[in-house]
């Protein structure tokens, strides 16, 4: 009997079985992953998007080999830590201040205290659908779960995390209406986790205002965005101006880091000694080691050309699904996208619940699969492209599409 709980530690990693196998990969390179039976397959899910400069990068590897051989857990301050922090640093504007973590939901988890310390509320405010991470109060609302739909009048709450929904200017000013012990409001460039919702003009804007209006702060929650569009947050690019970031994913390329960054009054408290930080592997060397490779290559990396590369690539996935007659249409950016049944990309989750098709989807992953490329499995997954994704690999999942359009043609039909 397995003893590995439904056979993977994170449910994100659930896949189906395809013509009776299940999937375990054994290895990757590039653009490239290898299962257990020395199949090759282009991979979209790039460790759920943190491996932006592509699988098993030269550089970050012997990083992080030099690290580990020279101590994994040296428990004190060590030479990497520094400077780790000062090369994020350059990337955050006046977020300058820098804690280190593990995974991107301890960073949300963090920044979430820190906000609440700084400002002795009790609340954190989070966007219906959104996902901020796996930690409880955070994880309150996800993405299909009952919560994350409510209309007018209605307002599901927890002692600590309350709702807001994406893209609805009213909502937030109700909100900051009814409660005055909102800590933070976590906000996300785009709803990247419920498939890819973009933000309407001024949204962004409009819910940092009324929350500062309201003494509550601003956490861009940059997991998933941060370093995806340029070496930097996609939050500053907006034109925002966050008090707090999580980041995470792509500042490691795969190596499991996360840092909260801060306008320094905001996290004196933790310098005080009056808010607890932990972590016996917080900010350890191999991670410190990957950051700093990591940065150095992302900010002499062309990623003007890798969005067009994705951009074409939206393009073809829609042309080609037109040509069997079916209407799909992608949502996002050229580096981070979904995929949509039908002819118009949802504004609100409320619309994305109602054209997301989990068979499609799972009969779509099930048939690039089998034409060699790995896509998620979920309505609202993201197909991610690395600075790997050459002309040449978008190619080759461009042909993976034909043969995954042509066998889903026939089975499915747009509503
Ligand atoms: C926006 C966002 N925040 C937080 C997290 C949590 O990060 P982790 O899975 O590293 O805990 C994720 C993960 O997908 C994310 O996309």
């Amino acid at each position: 009997m397995p003893n590995l709980v439904g056979d993977v530690s994170s449910a994100a990693r659930i896949l189906p079985d395809l013509k009776g196998e299940k999937l375990f990969i054994r290895n990757g390179k590039g653009a490239y992953l290898w299962d257990d039976k020395g199949r090759r397959y282009i991979d979209t899910a790039l460790g759920f998007g943190a491996v932006l400069l592509g699988h098993s990068n030269d550089a970050v590897n012997a990083a992080v080999s030099q690290a580990l051989s020279d101590s994994a857990a040296p428990s004190w301050a060590h030479v990497r830590e520094h400077g780790a922090a000062t090369d994020l640093a350059k990337h955050t504007g006046e977020l300058s201040k820098v804690i280190f973590t593990n995974s991107g939901s301890e960073a949300v988890h963090l920044a979430c205290r820190a906000a609440r310390a700084y400002t002795g509320r009790g609340k954190i405010a989070k966007m219906a659908a959104g996902f901020d991470g796996w930690f409880d109060d955070v994880s309150y609302g996800n993405v299909t779960s009952k919560e994350a739909t409510f209309q007018d009048g209605q307002r599901p709450s927890t002692e600590r995390t309350t709702l807001l929904r994406f893209n609805d200017f009213d909502d937030v000013e109700r909100l900051f209406a009814e409660d005055n012990d909102i800590a933070a409001v976590v906000l996300e460039p785009m709803l990247a986790n419920a498939g890819c919702i973009m933000a309407l003009p001024g949204y962004l804007k409009h819910v940092q205002a009324i929350a500062h209006q309201h003494g509550a702060l601003v956490i861009c929650d940059e997991v998933l965005m941060g370093f995806r569009l340029y070496p930097g947050l996609a939050g500053l690019r907006e034109g925002l101006n966050p008090d707090i970031a999580s980041v995470g994913k792509a500042i490691g390329n795969g190596v499991p880091v996360s840092a909260v960054v801060a306008k320094p009054h905001i996290l004196a408290g933790f310098e005080e000694g009056r808010v607890i930080r932990g972590g016996t592997f917080s900010g350890n060397p191999m991670a410190c080691a990957a950051v700093t490779s990591t940065l150095s290559q992302l900010d002499n990396s062309d990623y003007e050309h890798l969005i067009s590369r994705g951009n074409t690539l939206r393009e073809a996935i829609e042309a080609i699904f037109k040509a069997h007659d079916l209407i799909v249409t992608t949502s996002g950016y050229g580096n981070v996208f979904g995929i949509w049944l039908g002819a118009v990309a949802p504004m609100t989750y409320e619309q994305a619940e109602k054209i997301a098709n989990p068979a499609f989807t799972q009969a779509l992953h099930l048939a690039l699969r089998e034409a060699g490329v790995l896509i998620m499995p979920s309505p609202y997954g993201r197909l991610y492209i690395s600075f790997e994704h050459n002309n040449r690999v978008i190619e080759e999942i461009k042909t993976a599409f034909e043969q995954a359009a042509d066998a889903l043609s026939g089975t499915f039909a747009n509503a």
